[in-house]
């Protein structure tokens, strides 16, 4: 694996909740992942007795996702999620019970919103312009997993800032641009509705960067960069800060045409690669909701409130 990176020093709590002293968001958002440091970890708020009175008052629209049991690394996420515990029973023996727990949409709530709702304002403010015009909606996840619990390896659509609040844990991120460890395949099955469509190669975990994760510290995950994770033995509490972005939700329909292509015997020209076979495959994408929303009688709607960065 490549060489550890050195942790920054954790912010005084008493200040902003996170500073940019040297630019990092700025220079290497959506490029490389970064360790950066941060002031959440001091608030009682992600006290595990907080965190169930909070998934308590969670919507059920806010799909609230946990998985009770031991996984493995190439597991999916539907993995530990037949005949499990409650959600409440879940976050309760977390300690116990080899467990994660993703309570979604949480920038949302009364009393977590206006601390997350900052901090999701704050990231934005210091990636810059590049990152305000292209985000079409942040929202926070937090994440609470027992002590050894591995989240298995996957990529995700939106661009990622996780926060560890509580405990400590071995993140491992890989080369978001490295086409021979997420394959186009794997990416339009992705879009396509597998979200569990990256296959771990245990012989790619040398190309891995390795980040010792500790409260007080974060990591950007560049959109699509594949991971997975290892908690040390102890309860770890994360935030998942993330981003949808225009920029993916246009390389995410030219996916999904493509996808279409490889199902006739096609074999399809990635995004990218031709600006014009791109466009006409956007304006195929166009035709195909407009025909699907005129048949459902209408465009659907979020059924939750979001949160979008505020004017420059
Ligand atoms: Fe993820």
């Amino acid at each position: 694996m490549s060489a550890l990176p050195t942790a920054p020093s954790v912010p005084d709590p008493s200040q902003p909740s996170l500073l940019d002293p040297t630019g990092a968001f700025r220079d290497h958002y959506n490029r490389r992942s970064f360790m950066f440091a941060h002031g959440l970890s001091a608030n009682p708020l992600f006290d595990l007795d907080n965190l169930l009175e909070l998934a308590k008052r969670t919507p059920p629209q806010h799909e609230p996702y946990w998985s009770n049991g031991k996984v493995a690394i190439g597991n999916k996420w539907e993995a530990g999620t037949g005949g499990r515990a409650s959600l409440p029973d879940t976050i309760a023996n977390i300690e116990h019970n080899d467990s994660i727990v993703i309570l979604k949409h949480t920038e949302q709530d009364p009393v977590y919103g206006p601390v997350l709702q900052d901090f999701l304002a704050r990231v934005v403010a210091f990636a810059g312009e590049q990152m305000r015009s292209d985000v079409i909606v942040g929202e926070t996840l937090i994440l609470i997993s027992s002590p050894n619990r591995v989240t298995p390896y996957h990529f995700d659509a939106e661009t990622n800032f996780l926060v560890q609040v509580r405990g400590d844990k071995w993140f491992y991120v890989f080369d978001h641009e490295d086409r021979s460890l997420v394959t186009n395949e794997e990416r339009e099955q992705y879009f396509a509705g597998d979200i569990s469509s990256a296959v771990y190669r245990a012989e790619r975990q040398k190309d891995a960067i390795a980040y010792d994760l500790k409260a007080g510290h974060g990591i950007h995950v560049p959109v699509a960069a594949p991971h997975w994770v290892q908690n040390s033995d102890n309860v770890s509490v994360a935030i998942s800060v993330n981003y949808e972005l225009r920029s993916v939700e246009r390389t995410a329909k030219i996916h999904r045409i493509n996808s279409r292509l490889r199902r006739l015997g096609l074999t399809p020209t990635p995004p990218g690669v031709s600006p014009v076979g791109d466009l006409f495959k956007l304006a195929a994408a166009g035709t195909i909701a407009g025909v699907r929303s005129l048949s459902r009688g209408g465009r659907s709607a979020r059924t939750y409130g979001v949160w979008t960065p505020p004017p420059a």
